[in-house]
């Protein structure tokens, strides 16, 4: 969470560092800063509130300059006020500091530096006042700030400023931290929207590196203080895509680019003509000698990871879905014929990464599923199998779980023929389904009855959404979505678990989404049966073909006839729009949900 700016060359900062602010607002809206080095020394300007707010102050001031910093801020210490936003400062205003991430260390180091004023309640504000000892020890400030970094633990990406000086400061430990090269100007960022519009060369930073950005050009070193080259990369996401692109909202943005991003996801992936699924990431042999698969996730991610449990159980293969927050701490036994697969669409999250730290050294082998290129799970794990959904900005995750899903789907099927030694024609109904799966889901979005249902429902007090196998993994996805984004409570269970005590909660008065998905209908028409016998409104999201689930319905949400694996996918997006539409109902700020970021990345 939090997301930093930085950026020197030709033309003034500020407007480029706001710009880029408002690309990275998804990390962290609570409060928001900039500072700038002008002839004088320092500029420093931060709000508590919106980015909006920091600008119209900075629009009513004099902060100017070519070399600046900013920030956007989801609070970890202390409550987001003025005097906790960043950048900060030391008591003689002569370094700025934007900081990502928690330091470890901050209380012993604040005890240590027990002469200097603090002004905040923040972890961040020692390293501008050790910086400060090391400056007036002499030292110039590219070796101050090395030595402020090499006295901090914990995790962080900074971004510093020093009066007087023509040139941005950077490092990251455990939070990400992206430079981005244009003919005239050089950037940092906490990810690549932020200056996306300027420029798609990118150099992707590692642990360790310590960066300067000067008018005239960067040079990177690593942890030991040896200068480096790292590749430069060409990103191929549209400035536009990074945008709201005349939505009201990003989310719903991200919904409606399901089937190009699931376009993306799948091209190239599947041999119709062959029957197979071909990922090259992964040569052959990848998977030899795997007898169990453990999916480590959080949150949306963690429900794309159930839904490949249920997929490879199908396949015979012994697989289970954890949330990396529990596994990080609690790690089961591992060895080397066990895959970890870590699924996580920023690949920064924090409960992710400590989860795949937890099993190394036992020999397990570790693949990363990922939307962001190189994010720290792509780093951490041997192997690495990307979503390619496109930038999602929403705070709400939408499009990625469709791309993890479909992602997940062709890994089940090359770890069926790896480890069952499956004949290829085995996936053939399967690939006919993905290929057709983009047109299925614009069928979704254009056809949906999510309108009427929202209208219908969205001032009830509670939800339930129910679902067995795949559809237990959509039904806690499309409670989670619903919560998050309308605030009402809702909750997702097996259909399985409804008689054994949620039952008890059902009224009149919540609604109860049904989820079908060619497993086990028949039961799932049983259980609509009990929740209306409580006068419990069930809405049906369904193809039809078991003509109980939409006997018993209130309303139906439709969704194209498919292969049962895909269904929860289109089933999903039917989902999504029900809680946009409520959520918008409500005057909800959709993208800004209350205490939540979108990036997770203390634990
Ligand atoms: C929900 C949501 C979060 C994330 C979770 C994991 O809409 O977005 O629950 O899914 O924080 O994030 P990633 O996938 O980036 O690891």
């Amino acid at each position: 969470m939090c997301g930093i700016t930085a950026r020197v060359g030709s033309g003034d900062a500020v407007d480029e560092l706001l710009s880029g602010l408002r690309n990275l607002e998804y990390r962290g809206y609570d409060s928001a800063g900039v500072a700038t080095v002008n002839a004088d020394g320092l500029d420093v300007i931060k709000r508590e509130g919106e980015i909006d707010v920091l600008c119209g102050s900075v629009r009513g001031s004099s902060v100017r300059g070519r070399t600046g910093i900013g920030h956007t801020r989801w609070s970890t210490h202390g409550p987001p006020t003025d005097a906790n936003a960043h950048p900060h400062t030391d008591c003689l205003d002569r370094v700025a500091v934007v900081h990502n991430g928690i330091i470890d260390n901050y209380a012993e180091l604040k005890e240590e530096l027990s002469t200097h004023e603090f002004t905040s309640d923040t972890d961040t504000e020692v390293v501008p006042h050790l910086i400060e000892e090391f400056l007036s020890a002499g030292y110039p400030p590219e070796k101050a700030f090395r030595m402020a970094i090499d006295r901090l633990s914990g995790s962080y990406a900074i971004a510093a400023v020093f009066a007087g000086t023509d040139a941005v400061f950077g490092t990251r430990s455990g939070s990400p931290l992206v430079l981005g090269r244009s003919p005239e100007r050089y950037y940092l960022a906490s990810d690549v929207p932020a200056f996306l519009e300027y420029t798609d060369e990118v150099v992707y930073l590692r642990n360790g590196d310590v960066v300067t950005i000067r008018p005239e050009g960067y040079t990177i070193t690593d942890a030991e203080g040896t200068t480096v080259e790292r590749s430069v990369e060409t990103v191929d996401w549209d400035p536009d895509d990074a945008g709201k692109g005349g939505y009201d909202h990003y989310m719903l943005k991200e919904i409606y680019e399901q089937p190009t991003a699931l376009r993306q996801t799948i091209r190239g992936r599947t041999d119709a003509l062959n029957r197979r699924v071909d990922l090259d990431e992964l040569p052959e042999g990848t998977f030899s000698g795997i007898e169990s698969v453990h999916l480590v996730a959080m949150g949306t991610s963690y429900h794309a990871a159930m839904y490949a449990r249920s997929l490879l159980a199908d396949r015979g293969i012994n697989a289970q879905a954890f949330l990396s927050g529990e596994y990080g701490s609690n790690p089961p036994p591992v060895d080397g014929r066990t895959l970890v697969v870590a699924v996580s669409q920023s690949g920064e999250t924090a409960d992710t990464l400590s989860a795949v730290r937890a099993i190394q050294g036992t020999g397990a082998r570790t693949l990363a599923l990922t939307n962001v290129v190189g994010s720290t799970v792509t780093r951490e794990c041997e192997h690495t199998v990307y979503i390619r959904a496109g930038p999602e900005i929403g705070v709400a995750a939408t499009k990625s779980f469709s791309s993890q899903v479909a992602t997940l789907l062709l890994l089940c099927e090359r770890l069926n023929h790896a480890t069952n030694g499956a004949t290829p024609r085995s996936t053939s109904d399967l690939l006919d389904s993905l290929t057709v799966l983009p047109d299925d889901v614009q069928q979704v979005l254009d056809e949906s009855e999510a309108q009427t249902v929202a209208s219908a429902y969205h001032d009830c007090e509670s939800y339930f959404f129910l679902g067995r196998g795949v559809g237990h993994a959509v039904a806690l996805e499309g409670a989670l979505k619903f919560k998050e984004i309308t605030y009402d409570h809702a909750e997702g269970f097996s259909a399985a678990e409804l008689k054994h005590g949620p039952l008890a909660l059902v009224t009149e008065n919540t609604p109860v989404f049904a989820v079908f998905t060619g497993r086990d209908d028949t039961k799932t028409v049983h259980n609509v049966k009990e929740v209306r016998a409580r006068n419990a409104p069930v809405i049906a999201v369904t193809d039809g073909s078991h003509t109980g689930a939409t006997e018993y319905a209130d309303h139906v949400l439709s969704i194209p006839e498919t292969h049962r694996d895909v269904a929860g996918i289109l089933a999903n997006v039917q989902l999504q729009l029900v809680s946009y539409l409520a959520a918008d109902m409500l005057s909800r700020p959709i993208d800004k949900p209350r205490n939540l970021a979108k990036s997770v990345t203390v634990e």
